[in-house]
Parts: structure tokens; sequence; C-alpha cells
């Protein structure tokens, strides 16, 4: 469209729109991202026409751009930063070529700086369907030198000015998404990660909130960047009054130097904008990765129930006792049995072994093979642990080949958790690596690897004494593509000492992730709340593990256990042979339930409310909230002897819901009669009970009383 000398593009979602204005001969400007404007209209005038310039200010007027740069006059954050030489170090674009690549959809702006010779590709697509923007820039180096370059932004995005809040992830190992709310100011909000992998303390995304935005209502924007390794984000205060948020790869010294004729393509930065709070904007990221998980034999089926053999017996693997925690697991209702770590040359603890990809002869005599049919003849798949970027100093490996890991020339070999980084970025190390798990592959029917990554890496020094923190990603991402290449039936965990690598990078290549190494129902509340705003719940790893947790010390009953990791990818993390009757009969009735539930958990949206007074609810429901499954948590006592109604907002005020609790087969029957009354007898009935999707959503869902760490669950459907 052209209005008053002026030329835009828009590109339309369902519910949101960014419209660009194109100036000749410079970086388009952003005109708008957000709420859904009508095909045609037309923005009026150019934006400079619209602005006087203010007094003590550069004679030209710079409004934000796609890509703001230092050479402009850009006095905010560069999207670029680069020189050569110390030279050419303030770019300015000379011109800028929009290209349709899918027309309305996806679009591509070549721009370019005649003066440093450089060319930037972005492009941005928007996707119909789920409103999810996504951005990548390639730089260029066109010039005869070399150019170092030390920022590229992915994308800059436009903020509202009356944003007011930015909620981003903290955390640590056993507590992952730690939600943390910062407002916005004047002041520039920066996050960033050198960890060399997605890290489990700064989670590469954030939401940005507007007032008065809630789980369900109000304006909010996402942003996350698809990558595994070191990033940077900044929002900015900008002098017209809106913010700009840049979001890119961190890179280390060096490791953006641009050899003549060279380029360099950023991660993905995937956005999303939303009028429907913060469980609007988690179904725009759910759809978007939803569409890009690639799954063995083209769709996902239904998320196998696992049990998982770490916490169960750690490192003492023995043919002997592992079969029968697979006899005792298949008669739970398992589907896939985990053979975590401990089972390779030499893995007794974690000082050693990490490298030698081969079963331990003094536990495996036999090799793998005897206990994968014995797990396979129970009707379960087989899954196996690697970590295969590590490499312990004391393995075979380390020891045929020390230059094989990261490390600088003269500086000491730092290690974590005992063990090295190996450059897998050397293609000898990679293809040793590709040869000896696909050799176990080949010999068996391995269907799944949990692929751990135990330590940040640092320092990563390759071979040349140059910087791999980036290479180190790009190579296990293509190592995983190589084995999934060749092995397409294998699904692959992301697994990184629990949830240091869950991002839409590596779940291009990966298919569950491990959501954290605390399986602490009580903890896990927190973390999976905070996950499920960017990531759908069939992905997410969640186990129910022993009591007293291993993290923690806690105990929780079996019940809370298994309603807090009913919704996720379910699975079981303890000894399943050291189970009571009881807790087995109870066990194996929740692992049912969830079999019975998964379909309509694992599709459709996720809301999600805090409803005070220690109650936390998931709603997982198709679109139209005609057919839903209730998970209410009290993570705490009531402060009320009589505790309030729950509001269900999300559910449609013109509808009639029936209500029916459900409970696993088996379940013990509830202690003492305090807890009911005739609604909740009713409630509990086959028949439910029915009420007005208005009365539920304006004045609640009349709740039990109940102690803490407990949960209730119920079918709510349409009638
Ligand atoms: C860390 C993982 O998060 C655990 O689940 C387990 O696989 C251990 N590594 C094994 O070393």
């Amino acid at each position: 469209m052209t209005t008053m000398s002026a030329e835009f593009i828009a590109l339309h979602g369902r519910c949101s729109s960014l419209v660009l204005e194109l100036p000749p001969g410079e970086a388009p400007l952003w005109r708008h991202w957000g709420a859904r404007l009508p095909d045609d209209l037309d923005p009026g005038a150019a934006l400079r026409d619209t602005r006087a310039l203010p007094t003590f200010a550069l004679d030209q007027d710079l409004p934000l751009t796609v890509a703001p740069v230092f050479g402009t006059g850009w006095f905010g954050q560069s999207a670029l930063l680069a020189h050569r030489e110390g030279r050419d170090f303030a770019q300015g674009w000379t011109g800028c070529v929009p290209e349709w690549t899918v027309p309305g959809r996806a679009l591509t702006l070549h721009l370019s700086d005649a003066v440093a010779q450089l060319r930037l590709d972005l492009s941005i697509t928007l996707d119909a369907d789920s409103d999810v923007l996504v951005l990548r820039a390639t730089l260029h180096n066109d010039g005869d030198s070399a150019l170092d370059l030390q920022w590229l932004a992915a994308g800059t995005l436009p903020l509202p000015g009356h944003c007011d809040a930015v909620r981003s992830f903290a955390g640590q190992h056993v507590h992952e998404f730690l939600p943390q709310t910062d407002p916005l100011t004047r002041s520039l909000w920066r996050r960033e990660s050198r960890r060399g992998r997605t890290s489990h303390d700064c989670f590469p995304g954030a939401v940005v909130t507007t007032p008065g935005a809630t789980a369900q209502t109000g304006r909010v924007f996402g942003a996350h960047l698809a990558w595994s390794g070191n990033h940077q984000q900044t929002i900015e205060w900008l002098h017209d009054g809106q913010y700009q948020w840049q979001f890119g790869e961190w890179l280390a010294p060096g490791e953006g130097r641009l050899a003549p004729g060279a380029s360099l393509t950023t991660p993905e930065l995937v956005a999303s904008c939303s009028d429907q709070g913060l469980d609007g904007l988690a179904a725009n990221f759910h759809a978007e990765l939803r569409r890009r998980l690639d799954w063995p034999g083209g769709a996902m089926r239904p998320r196998p129930v696992h049990l998982n053999t770490w916490e169960g017996v750690y490192f003492d693997v023995h043919p002997g006792p592992v079969k029968a925690m697979a006899t005792a697991a298949a008669a739970l209702g398992i589907e896939r049995f985990v053979l975590d770590d401990g089972w390779f040359h030499g893995r007794h603890h974690d000082r050693a072994a990490l490298g030698d990809w081969w079963p331990d002869a003094t536990k495996f005599p036999d090799g793998l093979g005897g206990l994968i049919a014995h797990v396979n003849a129970l009707g379960m798949e087989f899954g196996l642990w690697v970590e295969p970027e590590m490499v312990s100093p004391d393995s075979e490996l380390f020891r045929a080949h020390p230059d094989w890991a990261l490390q600088i020339a003269g500086r000491p070999l730092l290690t974590a958790r005992n063990q090295l980084v190996l450059d897998i970025a050397r293609p000898e190390a990679s293809d040793h690596l590709f040869e000896k798990i696909a050799a176990l592959l080949a010999a068996h029917p391995i269907r799944y690897l949990k692929w751990d990554l135990n330590r940040d890496l640092a320092p990563a020094g390759l071979g040349d004494g140059r910087a791999g923190y980036r290479a180190q990603v790009l190579a296990a991402y293509a190592l995983m593509a190589r084995l999934r290449a060749a092995f397409p039936e294998v699904e692959i965990e992301s697994c990184s000492g629990g949830g240091g690598r869950i991002d839409f990078g590596v779940l291009r290549h990966a298919h569950r992730v491990w959501t954290s190494d605390c399986i602490d129902a009580l903890s896990r509340v927190e973390m999976q709340h905070g996950f499920l705003q960017f990531f759908p719940p069939e992905i997410m790893g969640a186990h129910v593990g022993t009591a007293p947790a291993h993290t923690t010390g806690r105990t929780q009953s079996m019940a809370f256990r298994a309603a807090v990791a009913l919704s996720g990818h379910l699975g079981v993390e303890l000894d399943p042979r050291r189970l009571s009757t009881e807790e087995a009969d109870e066990l194996r009735g929740w692992i049912a339930l969830h079999k019975q539930l998964r379909e309509r958990l694992h599709h459709g949206r996720v809301w999600r409310g805090e409803a005070g007074d220690g109650l936390r609810w998931q709603f997982h429901a198709d679109a139209d909230r005609a057919d839903g499954v209730l998970i209410v948590l009290r993570t705490r006592p009531s402060d009320h002897r009589q505790p309030p109604a729950l509001r269900l907002p999300m559910l449609d005020a013109a509808a009639r819901y029936r209500v029916r609790e459900l409970r696993p087969d088996g379940a013990p029957p509830r202690e003492g009669r305090h807890d009911t009354a005739p609604f909740f007898d009713a409630q509990d009935s086959a028949e439910g009970v029915t009420l007005a999707g208005a009365w539920l959503a304006e004045v609640g869902l009349p709740m039990r009383r109940a102690p803490a760490e407990t949960a209730f669950i119920a079918r709510i459907e349409r009638v």
C-alpha cells in the first residue's frame, strides 16, 4: 500500500498485524506490531510527517527501524556492532529491497550498506493461524577485509510505551523456570547468558505485559530465541515513548569474525502477541512449536509412559535387577523403559567414563541385547541415556584424544561434575560419536535417546585457540540431525541436568525435554506453570518420583505426585520393585487415568490460573472449550474454614457444563467426612453436576475442603 508519499508493508495474522514503512534509501520503520488491523488499513501519513523534531537533537528524525544501527545516528541499542580493524565501526543502511517469499505471509528485507560494504537479509514471517512472528537475520561481509562482528540481533521488536512489566525466568539446577517480574522503566533491561547452553538460570525468553493484563485477558507480548547457546536480550525505552526489544546470540570475542565474502545467520527469534493474556500467548507458542516438532512417522503418537531408572538405582544398573525393574514397570502400565546413566564402559560413578559409549563388560558382559529383548517382550519400548558432548578425563576417549576437549592452551582444564566438553565441531570427534551411537542404534531396537548435557561450557576454546560456543551448538544440532536421519524412528529427549537445554532450537531435533532434576511435586507446580508459558504439555517430561523427594527431602502423597505429573509426558522415576502392593495399585490407577486423558491433555489449549488461597489450576481443552480436563492443585492449607469457589474465566458464558470429578480406579477412599457435602458427592458420581458457564466463570465452582498438597481433577464438558 502507498499513501502520502510513503510505502507500507503489512503482515496479518488471525489476531495480530505488523506494519512497516519503507522510506527510500534506509531501513524500514516499525509502525505497528500488535492488534489485528483491517487488511487495507491506510496508516494515513508517513511517520516523519507526524513528528516534529525535538530540541537539541540531530536534524534528522530517527524512528525505530527493523535494524537500528549506530551509523545513522541511532543512540539506542544497535542491532549490529561490528568493525574492520577499528574502521567501519558505524554502519548505516543505504538501501532496502523487500521481497515476498510467501506473499502476504513471509518477507525478506534485503538491506545494504554501500559504505561499510555489508548486506543484511532480515526474514520476517507471521503465521496466519498462530500469530507467531519469526525473525532471523543474515549478515554478509561484501568487503575485501575481515569484519569483526560483535553483536547481531536476530530481530528488533517495537513495544508500545504503556507496557509496564517484563516477566522472565531466573532459576538454577533443580529450580528451573523461577518467575521474575521487573518493572519496565527508563533503565535498560537486560538478560544474558554466557554458559554456552540454554541455561537453568536465564531462559532465553520473556513476556511483556500491559497494565491490567491477566492470565486470560489483556495485551501481552512474548519472545523467545530458538537457540541452545549464549544469548542476550534487552528492552530499552526510546525517546518517542515506546520500547525496543532486541534479542540475539551473545557472541564471544572473535566468534563473529567474518572473512571477505562470509556471512553469519542468527538463530530464529520467535515472538507473538495476544489480547487474551498470558494463556492466549502460550497458545500461540504451543501452536508454533507443534508445527515445528519433527515426529517419527510425521505425527505425534500418544506419549508413551516412561520408567526412567535414574532415581531408582542411579549408577547401579545390573541386568538382573534392571530386568526385575522392567517387569515391575510393565505391571504398572509403563510403555517405555529408559536405561539412564551407568550402563557404559567403566561408568560406575560420575567421575569417569563419559566418551566410552559401549556397554560396560562387567555389568553387561553380553551387551544390552538381553535387557532390551526382555523390555520388548514385556511390551515396552527401550530408551537409552547418552551424553555425547562430554568426556571424562578418566576415559579411554580422553586418554586417546586429550586434544578433543574444549580448552585453551596454557590454561587449566576446568571440570564440572568431573567432566570436560568435547569439541564436537571437530569432524573426527563428531564422526566418532556418530559411529558409536549409530552402532548401538543399529544393533538394537532402541527407540529413544535421553540426550544429556551436564555442564556449562567454560571456556569453549577450539583447537586453534578461537572461541567455539556457537560452533558447539551448531555441531550438537548437526549430530542430532545426522542420527535422526539415519534412524528416523528414534525420538530424542533434550535433558541438561534437568532443564538446562529447553528451547525451540533443540526442539527441531528433540521430542521431549526433561523439565528439571527436581521431581518434588510441590516444586514442580511452579516450574511447570512457567514451562507452559512457552512449551506445550506433551513435551514436558513429568515424573512420579519417590517420597521423600531426593532433591528436597519433602514427602508428598502418591496422589499429589501423580496429579502434578499427570498433564505432561508422564513418567515414573523410582524403583518399582520397592513399591508396596497398595502403592503399586494406586500408581497403576494414575497411569491408567493418564492414558485415558492424554489425548485431551496433549492437544488443544491450556489455561493456567492462580486462584490465591494456595490454589493453582490448569484447564486443558479444545479451543472451543467444549471438552476439558481441570486439574486443581492445593499447594498449602486454605486460609478459610470454607474455601472460596474457583472461578473458571475461560469457560463459555453462554454454555452449560457438566462437571465430573475424576479419580483413578483403586484410589484410596477419602479420609473422614469433613471434606464433603451433597454437591461434592454429586460431582463425584457418574452423572456429575451441571452448571452454567457464566456461573462458573463469574461465581465459580465450589471447592471441597482439602488438606495441603492435594489435587482435584474433573472433566468439564459442554452439555
Ligand atoms: C542429569 C539428568 O538430568 C538426570 O536425569 C540423569 O540423567 C543424570 N544426569 C545422569 O547422570
